[in-house]
């Protein structure tokens, strides 16, 4: 079955999933955004927010949901937040969401000296056998607390860690053999990479094991102080179209591909920017790109 497509949830577009409801085939909602997280202190630590949750429940009556996470954290060495986990999973339970995504991210810190607290950015990852060991140990239980294979996402790198065990893919490759977790592919994390530090998107799509690419991620960008940002700015760069249909038609388990979007940039969007997009990632899907003749590792010889 071709892939889906739908588009992170925001509340810019209440409007529009309400009067089409069929502009997208799945919403992804990011669980975090409807209780409030009192503090690992606190005995009642997650409280729903009741408007959103009506709100929740009326797109869940109307719309098929997916659920993408932004708060586990999981690679965070100083803490992993099982109660976090157990949160999500009721959520998953009442909601029964299409499939259930994080971040391959470190955002929170523990020190001696500090609680628990967010960094502000995705941290830097060393791709080593610690760091793996580590994470095939906390996906298992994430999966088994969910009762559902978990896809995790590519992030941006801000700065590469030098003497890696591995690379960024091979590492990947180890933590989906050794769990069965599987992928989100962000396409446009890998652009920005690319632009801001040469990283190529092909070699690195060439190497992962895309069997287990359940979902992709599209997205816009722009540029701030001579770097380009993974913002949410806004349509999708031809970069991201051209990933699309060069990646989606080699990805056999895809489920479906999601526009991402900050609501801030809306007003510059609308709803006919949003629906334009959708109906390019459709297109996209349609229509891929010619398969190469080459082999599939020699990504420097394929058309850019
Ligand atoms: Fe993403």
């Amino acid at each position: 079955m071709a892939a889906r497509v739908g588009v992170l949830f925001n509340g810019s577009l209440v409007d529009l999933v309400r009067a089409r409801p069929d502009a997208a085939d799945f919403l992804s909602v990011i669980p975090e955004r409807f209780w409030q997280d009192l503090g690992r202190d606190r005995g009642e630590r997650f409280v729903p927010l009741p408007d959103e949750v009506a709100l929740l429940d009326e797109l869940a009556s109307h719309h098929r949901l997916v659920a993408h996470g932004v708060g586990l954290s999981i690679a965070s060495g100083s803490t992993f937040d099982i109660d976090h986990v157990k949160q999500l999973a009721k959520w998953h339970r009442r909601y029964r969401f299409g499939w259930i995504s994080e971040h391959l991210s470190a955002v929170r810190v523990q020190t001696e000296v500090t609680a628990d607290h967010h960094a502000g950015l995705a941290l830097p990852l060393p791709w080593d056998h610690d760091l793996l060991e580590m994470l095939c140990e906390r996906v298992g239980r994430v999966q088994d607390m969910l009762g559902t294979r978990l896809l995790l996402e590519n992030g941006v790198v801000h700065t590469p860690v030098p003497d890696c065990d591995m690379s960024e893919e091979d590492f990947v490759n180890a933590l989906v053999r050794r769990t069965g977790c599987g992928l989100l592919l962000d396409l446009h994390n890998l652009h920005v990479n690319a632009v801001n530090l040469g990283i190529g998107p092909d070699l690195y799509i060439d190497r992962l094991d895309l069997d287990a690419v359940g979902e992709m991620h599209v997205a816009g960008g722009n540029r701030l102080f001579g770097a380009y940002l993974d913002s949410h700015a806004g349509a999708c760069p031809a970069e991201v179209w051209r990933l699309l249909r060069r990646t989606a038609p080699r990805c056999r388990n895809l489920a479906g591909v999601t526009f991402e979007f900050h609501e801030s940039y809306f007003p510059g969007l609308g709803e006919a920017g949003v629906l334009k997009e959708l109906d390019r990632m459709r297109a996209a899907l349609a229509r891929p790109e010619a398969p190469s003749c080459r082999s599939p590792n020699s990504s420097a010889l394929l058309p850019t």
